[in-house]
């Protein structure tokens, strides 16, 4: 099913396909920039520390595994978007799913993440192994709340001092869709 070819909100064309090993490096990249745009995610930008070999064996672990994926998504000349869906090898775990997605932050509430995360959902349905998928949100990210609601998400419930940022600890919303 992939590559995907999408437009955004505002009529910009992109790509939504799989992460390749000869991705690692501007992945690295993306996500330190992306780090450092929001705090809701669970790293800043000097926090990651991948080498481009490990993520290129990351990249090629979720490509061979049938309830992983990492998605990428491009314009004709920048990486936008990025998200990973991961989920245990184990028979009793390995129906269940959790991403994680960032998209630059110019790109923000053009329908970039909303695309992204249904491309992943309707992969892990054609799959047939996933059975849920699960997310972490921290409780004043609204925006991608309101996101995941939109999308099918429900909240199941509150993980109290998940994320420690600029001396504040916050609580997350654990939230989930079965498929
Ligand atoms: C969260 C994120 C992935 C969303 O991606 P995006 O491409 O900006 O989102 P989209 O444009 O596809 O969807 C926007 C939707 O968010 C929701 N939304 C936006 N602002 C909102 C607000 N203030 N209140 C409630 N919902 C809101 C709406 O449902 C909106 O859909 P609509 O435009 O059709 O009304 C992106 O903003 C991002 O990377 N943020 C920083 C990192 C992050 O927070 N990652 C998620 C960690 S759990």
């Amino acid at each position: 099913m992939f590559p995907l070819h999408c437009q955004t909100k505002d009529g910009i064309p992109f790509v939504i396909r799989e992460c390749e090993e000869s991705d690692a490096a501007r992945a690295i990249q993306f996500v330190k920039q992306i780090g450092d745009e929001s705090d809701f995610l669970t790293f800043s930008g000097s926090d990651f520390n991948v080498s481009v070999e490990e993520e290129a064996e990351n990249f090629k672990k979720h490509k061979e595994s049938p309830n992983q994926i990492f998605l990428l998504a491009e314009t004709d000349t920048e990486m936008i978007g990025l998200m990973s869906l991961e989920a245990s090898p184990k028979p009793r775990l390995r129906h269940q799913g959790e991403f994680g997605i960032s998209v630059k932050k110019a790109y923000w509430g053009k329908s970039v993440g909303a695309q992204m995360i249904q491309s992943m959902i309707d992969w892990a349905k054609a799959g047939g192994i996933i059975r849920k998928i699960n997310l972490l949100v921290r409780q004043d990210n609204v925006r991608a709340q309101g996101l995941y609601k939109k999308l099918g998400f429900e909240q199941e419930g509150l993980i109290r001092r998940d994320l420690f940022t600029k001396g504040q600890f916050y609580d997350a919303y654990f939230m989930g869709m079965l498929i």
